[in-house]
Protein backbone atom coordinates (compact mmCIF):
# COMPACT_ATOMS: atom_id res chain seq x y z
CA UNK A 1 0.00 0.00 0.00
CA UNK A 2 1.41 3.38 -0.72
CA UNK A 3 -0.18 6.67 0.93
CA UNK A 4 -3.46 7.78 -0.44
CA UNK A 5 -4.18 10.69 -2.42
CA UNK A 6 -6.82 13.42 -2.44
CA UNK A 7 -7.83 13.17 -6.33
CA UNK A 8 -6.68 11.32 -8.89
CA UNK A 9 -7.06 12.24 -12.95
CA UNK A 10 -7.12 9.73 -15.59
CA UNK A 11 -7.62 9.72 -18.99
CA UNK A 12 -7.61 6.23 -21.22
CA UNK A 13 -8.47 6.00 -25.23
CA UNK A 14 -10.82 4.93 -27.08
CA UNK A 15 -9.61 2.25 -30.10
CA UNK A 16 -10.78 1.22 -33.47
CA UNK A 17 -10.16 -2.29 -35.10
CA UNK A 18 -8.26 -2.56 -38.09
CA UNK A 19 -8.64 -6.25 -38.77
CA UNK A 20 -11.60 -8.58 -36.48
CA UNK A 21 -11.47 -11.55 -37.55
CA UNK A 22 -14.29 -13.83 -35.44
CA UNK A 23 -14.07 -17.31 -34.97
CA UNK A 24 -16.07 -19.74 -33.07
CA UNK A 25 -18.07 -19.12 -29.46
CA UNK A 26 -17.01 -20.61 -25.89
CA UNK A 27 -18.83 -21.47 -22.90
CA UNK A 28 -19.11 -18.11 -21.81
CA UNK A 29 -20.71 -16.93 -25.16
CA UNK A 30 -17.79 -15.13 -26.31
CA UNK A 31 -16.34 -15.33 -29.98
CA UNK A 32 -12.57 -16.48 -30.35
CA UNK A 33 -10.98 -12.85 -31.60
CA UNK A 34 -7.82 -12.15 -33.96
CA UNK A 35 -8.27 -8.65 -33.95
CA UNK A 36 -6.00 -5.39 -34.68
CA UNK A 37 -6.46 -2.30 -31.92
CA UNK A 38 -5.11 0.83 -32.59
CA UNK A 39 -5.73 3.58 -29.28
CA UNK A 40 -6.85 7.04 -31.07
CA UNK A 41 -6.62 10.28 -29.44
CA UNK A 42 -9.98 10.63 -28.45
CA UNK A 43 -9.53 10.23 -24.27
CA UNK A 44 -12.07 9.18 -21.81
CA UNK A 45 -11.43 11.42 -18.94
CA UNK A 46 -12.18 10.14 -15.17
CA UNK A 47 -11.57 11.86 -12.14
CA UNK A 48 -11.72 10.69 -8.87
CA UNK A 49 -11.74 12.47 -5.40
CA UNK A 50 -12.15 11.29 -1.99
CA UNK A 51 -15.38 10.62 -0.57
CA UNK A 52 -17.76 8.96 2.04
CA UNK A 53 -19.60 7.29 -0.63
CA UNK A 54 -19.48 6.48 -4.23
CA UNK A 55 -21.14 9.08 -7.03
CA UNK A 56 -20.86 9.53 -10.53
CA UNK A 57 -21.40 12.44 -12.58
CA UNK A 58 -21.03 12.84 -16.45
CA UNK A 59 -20.18 15.58 -19.03
CA UNK A 60 -19.63 14.70 -22.57
CA UNK A 61 -18.75 16.11 -25.83
CA UNK A 62 -20.48 13.65 -27.63
CA UNK A 63 -24.44 13.13 -28.04
CA UNK A 64 -26.02 10.46 -26.53
CA UNK A 65 -27.22 8.84 -22.98
CA UNK A 66 -24.90 6.90 -20.21
CA UNK A 67 -27.05 4.74 -18.25
CA UNK A 68 -26.21 5.74 -14.74
CA UNK A 69 -27.32 2.87 -13.41
CA UNK A 70 -25.49 -0.77 -12.57
CA UNK A 71 -24.50 -1.51 -15.86
CA UNK A 72 -22.49 1.48 -16.12
CA UNK A 73 -18.77 0.23 -16.68
CA UNK A 74 -17.31 3.47 -14.23
CA UNK A 75 -19.15 2.18 -11.42
CA UNK A 76 -18.89 -1.47 -12.56
CA UNK A 77 -15.32 -0.75 -12.22
CA UNK A 78 -14.99 0.84 -9.05
CA UNK A 79 -17.45 -1.85 -7.39
CA UNK A 80 -14.75 -4.46 -8.97
CA UNK A 81 -11.84 -2.90 -6.96
CA UNK A 82 -14.24 -2.63 -3.84
CA UNK A 83 -15.25 -6.51 -3.49
CA UNK A 84 -11.61 -7.32 -4.68
CA UNK A 85 -9.62 -5.52 -1.91
CA UNK A 86 -12.05 -5.07 1.00
CA UNK A 87 -12.11 -1.19 0.27
CA UNK A 88 -13.96 0.62 2.68
CA UNK A 89 -13.68 3.96 1.24
CA UNK A 90 -15.45 5.82 -1.20
CA UNK A 91 -14.79 8.06 -4.41
CA UNK A 92 -16.57 11.09 -6.07
CA UNK A 93 -15.96 9.90 -10.16
CA UNK A 94 -16.28 12.23 -12.74
CA UNK A 95 -16.12 11.23 -16.37
CA UNK A 96 -15.70 13.18 -19.27
CA UNK A 97 -16.57 11.76 -22.29
CA UNK A 98 -15.36 12.75 -26.34
CA UNK A 99 -15.52 9.23 -27.25
CA UNK A 100 -18.79 8.30 -29.75
CA UNK A 101 -21.13 6.64 -27.47
CA UNK A 102 -22.42 2.49 -28.05
CA UNK A 103 -19.82 3.36 -31.44
CA UNK A 104 -17.72 0.34 -31.74
CA UNK A 105 -14.91 2.37 -30.38
CA UNK A 106 -14.37 1.04 -26.76
CA UNK A 107 -15.58 4.49 -24.89
CA UNK A 108 -16.84 2.35 -21.93
CA UNK A 109 -13.93 0.04 -22.15
CA UNK A 110 -11.48 3.16 -21.48
CA UNK A 111 -13.99 4.36 -18.55
CA UNK A 112 -13.68 1.06 -17.30
CA UNK A 113 -9.83 0.96 -17.74
CA UNK A 114 -8.82 4.61 -16.42
CA UNK A 115 -11.36 3.88 -13.37
CA UNK A 116 -9.53 1.22 -12.08
CA UNK A 117 -6.52 3.06 -12.75
CA UNK A 118 -7.40 6.44 -10.77
CA UNK A 119 -8.81 4.23 -8.31
CA UNK A 120 -6.37 1.89 -7.51
CA UNK A 121 -3.64 5.32 -6.60
CA UNK A 122 -6.52 7.01 -5.11
CA UNK A 123 -7.18 4.09 -2.63
CA UNK A 124 -3.44 3.61 -1.96
CA UNK A 125 -3.70 0.12 -3.54
CA UNK A 126 -0.40 -0.41 -5.54
CA UNK A 127 -2.25 -3.41 -7.39
CA UNK A 128 0.26 -3.12 -10.53
CA UNK A 129 -0.31 -2.99 -14.22
CA UNK A 130 -0.83 -7.06 -14.76
CA UNK A 131 -3.31 -7.71 -11.86
CA UNK A 132 -5.17 -4.49 -12.86
CA UNK A 133 -5.44 -5.66 -16.41
CA UNK A 134 -6.80 -9.00 -15.33
CA UNK A 135 -9.41 -7.23 -13.45
CA UNK A 136 -10.53 -4.74 -16.71
CA UNK A 137 -10.76 -8.59 -18.60
CA UNK A 138 -13.48 -9.21 -15.98
CA UNK A 139 -15.21 -5.86 -16.79
CA UNK A 140 -14.88 -6.51 -20.78
CA UNK A 141 -12.66 -7.56 -24.11
CA UNK A 142 -11.63 -4.25 -24.97
CA UNK A 143 -10.70 -3.02 -21.23
CA UNK A 144 -7.31 -4.53 -21.15
CA UNK A 145 -6.61 -2.68 -24.33
CA UNK A 146 -7.54 0.50 -23.14
CA UNK A 147 -5.14 0.50 -20.47
CA UNK A 148 -2.25 -0.86 -22.58
CA UNK A 149 -2.87 1.30 -25.86
CA UNK A 150 -0.45 2.16 -29.12
CA UNK A 151 -1.60 -0.86 -31.61
CA UNK A 152 -1.84 -4.26 -30.05
CA UNK A 153 -3.15 -7.65 -31.32
CA UNK A 154 -5.93 -9.27 -29.24
CA UNK A 155 -6.85 -13.02 -29.06
CA UNK A 156 -9.18 -14.93 -26.91
CA UNK A 157 -11.64 -12.54 -26.61
CA UNK A 158 -9.73 -9.93 -27.58
CA UNK A 159 -7.99 -9.15 -24.11
CA UNK A 160 -4.70 -10.81 -24.80
CA UNK A 161 -2.82 -8.74 -26.12
CA UNK A 162 0.72 -8.25 -28.12
CA UNK A 163 1.81 -4.99 -28.43
CA UNK A 164 2.47 -4.27 -32.22
CA UNK A 165 5.33 -2.28 -33.62
CA UNK A 166 3.86 0.73 -35.75
CA UNK A 167 6.19 3.23 -37.66
CA UNK A 168 4.44 6.54 -37.96
CA UNK A 169 1.26 8.35 -37.27
CA UNK A 170 -1.83 7.03 -38.89
CA UNK A 171 -4.78 9.45 -39.57
CA UNK A 172 -8.71 8.08 -39.50
CA UNK A 173 -11.62 10.09 -40.22
CA UNK A 174 -14.42 8.67 -38.09
CA UNK A 175 -17.41 8.57 -39.99
CA UNK A 176 -20.58 9.04 -37.16
CA UNK A 177 -23.80 7.89 -38.77
CA UNK A 178 -27.03 8.32 -36.48
CA UNK A 179 -28.25 5.50 -34.63
CA UNK A 180 -26.43 2.85 -32.49
CA UNK A 181 -25.99 -0.42 -32.82
CA UNK A 182 -25.74 -3.72 -29.70
CA UNK A 183 -22.39 -5.29 -29.93
CA UNK A 184 -24.22 -8.59 -28.74
CA UNK A 185 -26.85 -7.80 -31.77
CA UNK A 186 -24.50 -7.72 -33.92
CA UNK A 187 -22.42 -10.84 -33.19
CA UNK A 188 -25.99 -12.95 -32.99
CA UNK A 189 -26.06 -11.51 -36.42
CA UNK A 190 -22.82 -12.80 -37.55
CA UNK A 191 -23.61 -16.17 -36.04
CA UNK A 192 -26.72 -16.88 -37.57
CA UNK A 193 -25.58 -16.12 -41.37
CA UNK A 194 -22.48 -18.19 -40.67
CA UNK A 195 -24.97 -21.03 -39.90
CA UNK A 196 -27.40 -19.93 -42.45
CA UNK A 197 -24.88 -19.93 -45.48
CA UNK A 198 -23.15 -23.37 -43.42
CA UNK A 199 -19.53 -21.84 -43.25
CA UNK A 200 -18.07 -22.80 -40.22
CA UNK A 201 -16.24 -20.19 -38.39
CA UNK A 202 -12.51 -20.91 -37.69
CA UNK A 203 -11.95 -22.44 -34.07
CA UNK A 204 -8.96 -20.08 -34.19
CA UNK A 205 -9.15 -17.08 -36.78
CA UNK A 206 -5.63 -15.50 -37.45
CA UNK A 207 -4.84 -12.25 -38.72
CA UNK A 208 -3.51 -10.96 -41.79
CA UNK A 209 0.48 -11.04 -41.60
CA UNK A 210 0.72 -8.12 -44.34
CA UNK A 211 -1.65 -5.58 -41.84
CA UNK A 212 1.63 -6.24 -39.44
CA UNK A 213 4.13 -5.48 -41.87
CA UNK A 214 1.94 -2.26 -43.08
CA UNK A 215 1.64 -1.00 -39.54
CA UNK A 216 5.47 -1.84 -39.11
CA UNK A 217 7.01 -0.34 -42.06
CA UNK A 218 4.39 2.44 -42.04
CA UNK A 219 2.99 1.38 -45.65
CA UNK A 220 -0.13 3.15 -45.71
CA UNK A 221 -1.61 1.22 -49.63
CA UNK A 222 -0.42 -2.20 -47.90
CA UNK A 223 -2.13 -1.16 -44.91
CA UNK A 224 -5.44 0.08 -47.32
CA UNK A 225 -5.31 -3.45 -48.66
CA UNK A 226 -5.64 -5.10 -45.57
CA UNK A 227 -8.29 -3.84 -43.20
CA UNK A 228 -10.76 -6.19 -43.01
CA UNK A 229 -13.85 -6.56 -40.43
CA UNK A 230 -15.57 -9.93 -39.86
CA UNK A 231 -18.59 -8.32 -38.16
CA UNK A 232 -19.09 -5.28 -41.18
CA UNK A 233 -22.12 -7.79 -43.02
CA UNK A 234 -23.30 -7.75 -39.70
CA UNK A 235 -23.65 -4.61 -38.79
CA UNK A 236 -24.70 -3.57 -42.55
CA UNK A 237 -27.83 -5.53 -42.23
CA UNK A 238 -28.18 -4.16 -39.10
CA UNK A 239 -27.85 -0.47 -40.21
CA UNK A 240 -28.78 0.47 -43.63
CA UNK A 241 -26.94 3.86 -43.49
CA UNK A 242 -24.02 1.97 -42.76
CA UNK A 243 -22.64 0.53 -46.29
CA UNK A 244 -23.34 3.63 -48.08
CA UNK A 245 -20.78 5.79 -45.93
CA UNK A 246 -18.24 3.07 -46.58
CA UNK A 247 -18.51 3.15 -50.43
CA UNK A 248 -19.10 7.32 -51.04
CA UNK A 249 -15.71 7.28 -48.50
CA UNK A 250 -14.09 5.15 -51.01
CA UNK A 251 -15.43 7.28 -54.13
CA UNK A 252 -14.50 10.21 -52.65
CA UNK A 253 -10.80 8.71 -52.56
CA UNK A 254 -10.20 7.06 -49.25
CA UNK A 255 -7.51 4.51 -49.64
CA UNK A 256 -9.91 1.92 -46.98
CA UNK A 257 -13.11 2.54 -45.09
CA UNK A 258 -14.15 0.07 -42.46
CA UNK A 259 -17.15 -0.40 -39.70
CA UNK A 260 -14.85 -0.41 -36.70
CA UNK A 261 -15.71 -2.91 -33.94
CA UNK A 262 -19.24 -3.74 -33.86
CA UNK A 263 -19.95 -0.31 -35.18
CA UNK A 264 -21.57 1.65 -36.57
CA UNK A 265 -18.70 4.44 -36.34
CA UNK A 266 -17.48 3.91 -40.09
CA UNK A 267 -13.33 4.36 -39.57
CA UNK A 268 -11.96 6.08 -42.37
CA UNK A 269 -7.98 5.83 -43.57
CA UNK A 270 -6.67 8.68 -45.59
CA UNK A 271 -3.34 10.35 -46.15
CA UNK A 272 -3.52 13.11 -44.41
CA UNK A 273 -5.61 15.79 -42.63
CA UNK A 274 -6.54 17.71 -45.72
CA UNK A 275 -8.15 14.75 -47.39
CA UNK A 276 -9.73 13.73 -44.10
CA UNK A 277 -11.48 17.06 -44.21
CA UNK A 278 -12.39 17.27 -48.11
CA UNK A 279 -13.93 13.80 -47.36
CA UNK A 280 -15.84 14.60 -44.00
CA UNK A 281 -17.54 17.50 -46.49
CA UNK A 282 -18.54 15.31 -48.94
CA UNK A 283 -20.24 13.13 -46.53
CA UNK A 284 -21.94 15.69 -44.62
CA UNK A 285 -22.80 17.43 -47.95
CA UNK A 286 -24.61 14.33 -48.79
CA UNK A 287 -25.81 13.32 -45.77
CA UNK A 288 -24.86 9.96 -44.95
CA UNK A 289 -23.34 11.22 -41.73
CA UNK A 290 -23.85 13.05 -38.66
CA UNK A 291 -20.84 13.81 -37.32
CA UNK A 292 -17.01 13.19 -38.66
CA UNK A 293 -14.19 13.69 -36.46
CA UNK A 294 -10.13 13.47 -37.57
CA UNK A 295 -8.46 11.14 -34.86
CA UNK A 296 -4.87 9.94 -35.11
CA UNK A 297 -3.08 6.72 -33.77
CA UNK A 298 -1.43 5.09 -32.15
CA UNK A 299 -2.06 6.73 -28.49
CA UNK A 300 -0.65 5.42 -25.03
CA UNK A 301 -3.15 4.11 -22.89
CA UNK A 302 -4.42 4.61 -19.65
CA UNK A 303 -2.34 7.42 -17.65
CA UNK A 304 -2.19 9.39 -14.75
CA UNK A 305 -2.59 13.04 -15.58
CA UNK A 306 -2.72 14.52 -12.11
CA UNK A 307 -2.28 13.12 -8.82
CA UNK A 308 -2.63 15.09 -5.75
O1 LIG B 1 -16.70 -7.73 -23.54
P1 LIG B 1 -17.84 -6.82 -23.83
O2 LIG B 1 -18.72 -6.60 -22.62
O3 LIG B 1 -17.44 -5.56 -24.49
O4 LIG B 1 -18.71 -7.62 -24.87
C1 LIG B 1 -20.07 -7.27 -25.13
C2 LIG B 1 -20.75 -8.45 -25.80
O5 LIG B 1 -20.18 -8.66 -27.09
C3 LIG B 1 -20.62 -9.77 -25.09
O6 LIG B 1 -21.63 -9.93 -24.12
C4 LIG B 1 -20.80 -10.76 -26.26
O7 LIG B 1 -22.16 -10.88 -26.58
C5 LIG B 1 -20.13 -10.02 -27.41
N1 LIG B 1 -18.72 -10.45 -27.56
C6 LIG B 1 -18.45 -11.69 -28.12
N2 LIG B 1 -17.15 -12.11 -28.27
C7 LIG B 1 -16.13 -11.31 -27.90
C8 LIG B 1 -16.36 -10.02 -27.36
C9 LIG B 1 -17.69 -9.61 -27.20
O8 LIG B 1 -19.38 -12.42 -28.47
N3 LIG B 1 -14.87 -11.74 -28.06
Amino acid sequence: MTAALRRVVVRAPGKINLSLGVGGVDEHGYHALATVFQAVDLHETITAERADGMSLEISSDVPGEIPLNGSNLVLRAAELLRTECAVTDGAALHVHKQVPIAGGMGGGSADAAATLVALDRLWGLDLGTERLRQLGGRLGADVPFAMLGHTALGRGNGADLTPLPTRGTWTWLLAVPGGHLSTPQVFRTFDESAERSGRIPPHLPTVDERQLAALARGDLPLLAETLHNDLQAAAFALHPGLEPVVTAAKRLGAPAALVSGSGPTIAVLVEDEAQAQEIAAGLLGEGLVDSCLVVRGAEPGARVLVEE
